[in-house]
């Protein structure tokens, strides 16, 4: 329901807590219950039990396909991965450009220029079917970037994308340019399912704002990969692993945390906006680990635990909990992945729940625009002459 009302405001809701600025249908988390869904699923059980395809229909077209549709999807969306000709050559200038230790940086700047080249045009000038193909095209190609500027930026040629396998094989395949292990491609796809959508976390709300001024979709998206890269938001399974080996040993857990919490530092994978209870998805993702298991692992499960003690003396009030990139970063670590790519993997499937908003927002826009609380002094009535 709109409300073109526009009134002065009174008081402020820090970081917008509580505060509803969209109507949504494609999901819902819920903090006190541990639970949320895409388009009323259990997000948790569609990650259990669908491919990655079958969960992104459901997410862009509002239904979970029939074996037929499926089937469609899927090679249409892989019909969509070719990033060859001049397209390559900009890759091929971009990881000469930009250090390779910088993959994310890397990514928004191919698509920085991907998206002139292939001519996005403000949405605001576009029929429904031309944004749905461009918001396709975008998830489709993310990956062959991501994939593609990775091994160029460690002097090693693009592995081209291979139609006859889902998403996140193909991921696996363009990375390594071999054959990879089923439960190492299930266990990718899994995380990459259970993070396609999150209610209205930051970089979702950074794509519905710019989606809402007219703007390309290329824009929307760019803004929120620069939203996600924080490590309050989805910066931080790199740095949640950097914990665990800096703590490197049991008897070591102890010691750093209490050092940690002691001098007002956070805990990288713990805490989340809205969840007071477990994240279902690290619940779901320590499962995931545990079966591919490693020293790691059971180093990280003893951080885990102790961390949850300690954060609980140390905020009693607060409710802190495990959030999904805790274990994020060690199932990507044990599918193979390097640190400084779980962030662009992270953008590979959220990029699903972004579109889906952009999608939605076009539906029923009205530019987004809230007003501030100005708390400086009364302003100057006259301006003085410059003497
Ligand atoms: N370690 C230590 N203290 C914490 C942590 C933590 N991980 N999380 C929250 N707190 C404390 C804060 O210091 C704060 O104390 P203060 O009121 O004295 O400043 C209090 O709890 C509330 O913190 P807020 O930032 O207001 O809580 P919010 O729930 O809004 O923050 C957030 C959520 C940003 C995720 C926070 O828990 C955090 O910084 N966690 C560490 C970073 C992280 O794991 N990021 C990934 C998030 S998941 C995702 O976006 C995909």
């Amino acid at each position: 329901m709109r409300s073109g009302v526009s009134t002065k405001p009174t008081s402020v809701s820090r970081g917008l807590r509580g505060v509803a600025v969209a109507e949504t249908r494609i999901g819902d988390v819920r903090g006190q219950e541990g639970f949320y869904h895409y388009r009323q699923y259990d997000a948790v059980e569609l990650a259990e039990k669908l491919s990655f395809e079958a969960v992104w229909h459901l997410v862009h077209q509002g239904d979970l396909p029939s074996a037929t549709e499926l089937g469609q999807f899927s090679r249409s969306v892989s019909s969509l991965r070719d990033v060859s000709g001049p397209l390559l050559e900009m890759l091929r200038f971009v990881a000469s450009t930009v250090p390779s230790d910088r993959p994310l940086e890397a990514l928004r700047a191919a698509l920085s220029i991907l998206v002139p080249m292939e001519r996005h045009r403000p949405w605001i000038d576009l029929l429904e079917a031309d944004r749905q193909r461009a918001a396709l095209r975008l998830c489709a190609v993310t990956p062959v970037i991501v994939a593609s500027l990775y091994r160029l930026g460690s002097g090693r040629e693009p592995v081209p994308p291979d139609p006859e396998l889902g998403f996140a094989a193909n991921y696996l395949w363009m990375l390594e340019g071999t054959r990879v292990a089923p439960d190492r491609v299930r266990a990718l796809e899994q995380y990459l399912i259970l993070t396609i959508d999150h209610g209205f976390n930051a970089s979702t709300f950074t794509t519905r704002v710019i989606t809402s001024t007219g703007a390309d979709l290329g824009s929307a998206v760019i803004g929120a990969i620069g939203a996600l890269s924080g490590p309050l938001h989805g910066g931080a399974p790199s740095r949640a692993l950097e914990m665990v080996d800096h703590i490197g040993a049991a008897d070591r857990i102890d010691a750093y945390i209490e050092a940690a919490l002691s001098h007002g530092d956070r805990l990288m994978g713990f805490g989340h906006p809205v969840y007071r209870t477990e994240d279902p998805r690290s619940r779901m993702l320590r499962g995931v680990a545990e079966h591919l298991g490693g020293a790691r692992v059971a180093l990280a499960k003893q951080v885990e635990a102790r961390a949850l003690e300690l954060l609980r003396e140390h905020r009693p009030e607060r409710q802190l909990h495990t959030n999904v990139e805790f274990y994020a970063a060690l199932v990507m670590e044990s599918v193979g992945l390097p640190p400084n790519l779980f962030t662009p993997t992270f953008v590979l499937s959220r990029m699903i729940g972004w579109t889906a908003h952009a999608l939605e927002q076009m539906l029923d826009n009205q530019v987004i625009r809230p007003s501030a609380a100005y708390v400086g002094p009364e302003p100057h009535r006259t301006v003085p002459r410059a003497s």
